[in-house]
């Protein structure tokens, strides 16, 4: 009796599972109920739409092409059959011109939406219930309600042309991916030093000579202008036509394309093509690598010709893009050969400039006025602020998020991409077990994290942020496998960063509908990263002790360990809780899914124990938001920094002493304190000019122990020294080291004469 009546309850309650299950939608919508029984597409299905709007039949037309393509079915259109698949444009709330309405039942789909938009990514929900290829089986779509509808109006995706080419079928592959995810912006990074990709009618020396380079195989690195000689045989452009056929394909999407003409900076090919447009205006050779010295990459500003070419580009440009927005480009811009110009100096000293960086603005200014002129928007990366910013300048934050909040205060729109963790050409997992990239360290799960709305603009700036962007530089990527393998899945984390309500947002659920997406790509054979396979080791401080917590992204992962020194295995010691580190250690750990170890390499992390470990560090100027390596506790962490990723575990300070106080808790007999800094000449990161130790019992009246000058020279590229005092035994509880700041970068820095970084991983005391 009581089976019989229990049965049906769990049957159904176990279909409804089954059915949640399936449905595995990137970006999670903002509400989605699901039902049970499944829309069936077969033969006895037809479109419905009003066949009079152009943009609906060809939405209909995108439509129709995937279920063909998956299922050979060919539905037709506004003929009766006992299905309906309708797509209504129709005055909706709620929704905005993206939004849709869904509604599936084992009759009918209905999609309802305000523009055709909000259509074609109802459409995208769709195809992620269905087979990525064809196949034979049947296409079910499970029956649901949706309502949906971006947090962000900016979700965007860059790629860089110019490193490497990329054909118009790769282009528009990538851009198929970005569509998929409902991601609506296509950056393209058209222009650079290495190579100019777009046709321009009225200067043919940009196709015919700047696009193209010497070979110098894969290395990016290794390449420099002692062997740039050599027949240009590297590279490619994209025809006027062939652009506009990937602007109306990106339209059929939903992808607005914005293109980027880099200036005054990252300039050299055109300068190759036409040396008049620099300053020197001396013949050069293109540049096929990253380092240069004696290559100019700028363009002259006190020559009104080279105003003249960029507005004839610019003006070819917008005849061909409809974007409403234009990126001229803006960053690093290496101003001494402006120094160096009679004409720009001549034209400084007319407008009344106090430096390079006001005739930068002078520059950006005059062509946003340009672009304005033709009712365009003129948007560019942060270093338009630099000199002050023009009127109506859109920015890009890709120098973490300060020139993004700046911009924002000032009212501002802003589209945020940080390097970290939005710059995708980074690593995303143990670079030992990755391709090389640009440095960095960007996983998955850090771009998961990301909100595109810093806390100092909560109070009445959001409106100004546009939304969150991913930028794809290709130095390091020449094939179209491995842009997937940097972009999957980061995208995917990224579209649901720019389109899912923050509240909505949960990581360990996108991680498992994550798990379809990757069957997806494995049927449709799209590359993509597993992501991190070896897990990650963190720090902690709490009430004066230290631990470790340690973290997996992978799906199902667990992490086995140990501290002794052999390599963990799966039949070792099981992580579940943060591990006490009470001694000096080296804490490894790996990866394992259902017994199987999944990391190619140990985690290890070694941790020293000294009488500061785990202390508080109260310091007198703030450490940078963007190097505040894992907390506020980085120097007492027990974790010494490496050269190799300094976003990792040191502390950074712009231009300001370094002045930490340390309270060892009661008072202690010691003999050494010991301060770890980093010199990265490139990163204007140098080390103090010293370093004064002192000592204290009460933390108000302090006695100076020592004061160690730096020997580092100031031209070295990479060093990590230890500033130490050795000093006969004293009695202390309060620790104050002052590591002063070198106050201009010197002579022949790119900065010279301004202030320099300091950074310091771990202060000691024994
Ligand atoms: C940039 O990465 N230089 C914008
Ligand atoms: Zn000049």
């Amino acid at each position: 009796m009581v089976r019989i009546i229990l049965l049906p309850v769990i049957l159904s309650l176990s279909l409804f599972t089954n059915a949640q299950q399936e449905i595995n939608i990137i970006p999670k919508p903002v509400s989605l109920q699901v039902s049970e029984g499944n829309f069936v597409i077969d033969h006895n299905t037809s479109l419905k739409y009003d066949a009079n709007r152009k943009d609906l039949k060809a939405a209909a037309m995108f439509f129709t092409s995937y279920i063909n393509h998956i299922s050979g079915i060919s539905l037709p259109a506004n003929i009766h059959k006992s299905k309906s698949i309708e797509f209504r444009i129709q005055k909706t709330g709620e929704i905005g011109d993206e939004g849709y309405l869904l509604k599936v039942t084992q009759d009918a789909i209905t999609i309802t939406a305000n523009t055709k938009k909000g259509v074609v990514y109802a459409m995208q929900t769709i195809f992620q219930t269905l087979p990525a290829i064809r196949t034979n089986a049947v296409l079910q779509v499970p029956c649901m309600q949706v309502k949906d509808f971006p947090r962000f109006r900016w979700r965007g995706m860059h790629l860089d042309v110019s490193r490497h080419f990329f054909s118009p079928e790769l282009v528009k592959e990538y851009i198929d991916l970005l569509a998929m995810y409902k991601m609506n912006t296509f950056h393209w990074h058209l222009t650079d030093d290495q190579g100019w990709r777009i046709e321009i009618k009225k200067y043919p020396k940009l196709t015919s000579v700047a696009a193209w380079r010497p070979d110098e195989g894969p290395s990016w690195v290794s390449r420099s202008e002692k062997n740039i000689s050599g027949p240009p045989t590297y590279g490619g452009y994209y025809t006027q036509t062939q652009i506009k056929e990937i602007i109306r394909y990106a339209e059929e999407r939903n992808i607005t394309i914005v293109p980027e003409i880099e200036m005054p900076g990252h300039s050299a090919a055109a300068i190759a093509a036409y040396p008049f447009l620099s300053c020197s205006q001396q013949p050069q050779p293109a540049m096929t690598g990253g380092n240069y010295a004696n290559i100019t990459s700028v363009y002259c500003v006190g020559n009104d010709s080279v105003f003249t070419f960029l507005e004839n580009v610019l003006t070819e440009v917008m005849e061909l893009f409809p974007s409403k927005y234009i990126h001229i480009g803006g960053d690093e811009v290496d101003k001494t050969s402006w120094e160096n110009c009679a004409k720009c100096q001549a034209l400084k000293n007319k407008l009344g400039l106090k430096n390079e960086d006001e005739l930068q603005s002078y520059f950006i200014k005059r062509i946003e006025k340009f672009i304005v002129s033709k009712h365009r928007k003129m948007i560019g990366w942060d270093e338009i602020l630099e000199g002050g910013l023009a009127p109506e300048a859109t920015v890009m934050s890709w120098r973490g998020e300060s020139g993004g909040i700046a911009a924002a205060k000032m009212k501002h729109d802003v589209v945020m991409s940080p390097g970290k963790p939005l710059y995708f050409d980074h690593y995303q997992a143990d670079p030992s077990t990755e391709p090389v990239a640009f440095g960095g360290f960007n996983t998955l799960k850090m771009v998961y994290d990301y909100d595109p709305v810093p806390k100092e603009l909560e109070n009445g700036y959001e409106q100004y942020i546009l939304g969150a962007q991913a930028n794809l530089w290709t130095e390091n990527i020449s094939t179209a496998l491995h842009a997937e393998y940097m972009m999957l899945p980061r995208m995917l984390a990224l579209a649901e960063v720019d389109w899912t309500p923050k509240e909505e947002k949960d990581w360990n659920n996108f991680n498992e509908r994550l798990q379809y997406h990757f069957k997806r790509f494995g049927q449709s054979g799209v590359n993509y990263s597993p992501g991190n396979l070896t897990p990650e080791i963190k720090p902690f401080i709490q009430n004066g002790k230290l631990y470790a917590t340690l973290f997996t992204e992978i799906y199902n992962g667990r992490i086995y360990y140990g501290t002794d020194g052999s390599d963990p295995s799966p039949s070792g010691k099981l992580y579940t809780n943060p591990i006490q580190i009470d001694s000096s250690v080296t804490l490894k750990a790996i990866t394992v899914v259902n017994g199987r170890v999944l990391s190619k390499t140990v985690a290890q992390q070694s941790f020293v124990m000294d009488k500061a470990t785990g202390k508080n560090v109260v310091y007198a100027n703030p450490v940078s938001r963007n190097y505040s390596a894992d907390g506020p506790n980085a120097l007492t962490d027990g974790i010494r920094g490496t050269d190799s990723d300094i976003s990792k575990y040191w502390h950074g300070f712009e231009g300001k002493d370094l002045i930490a106080t340390i309270d060892l808790g009661k008072e202690e007999t010691i003999h050494t304190i010991s301060i770890g800094c980093l010199q990265h000449y490139r990163d204007w990161i140098m080390m103090p000019l010293w370093v004064k130790f002192e000592i204290s019992d009460d933390g108000e009246n302090f006695k100076e122990i020592k004061t160690v000058n730096n020997t580092v020279p100031s031209n070295v590229q990479s060093s990590i020294k230890d500033f130490t005092a050795d000093f006969p035994e004293q009695k202390a509880r309060y620790i104050r080291v002052t590591a002063k700041a070198l106050v201009g970068l010197p002579k022949g820095h790119p900065g010279e004469g301004k202030p320099a970084w300091i950074f310091a991983d771990e202060i000691m005391v024994y």
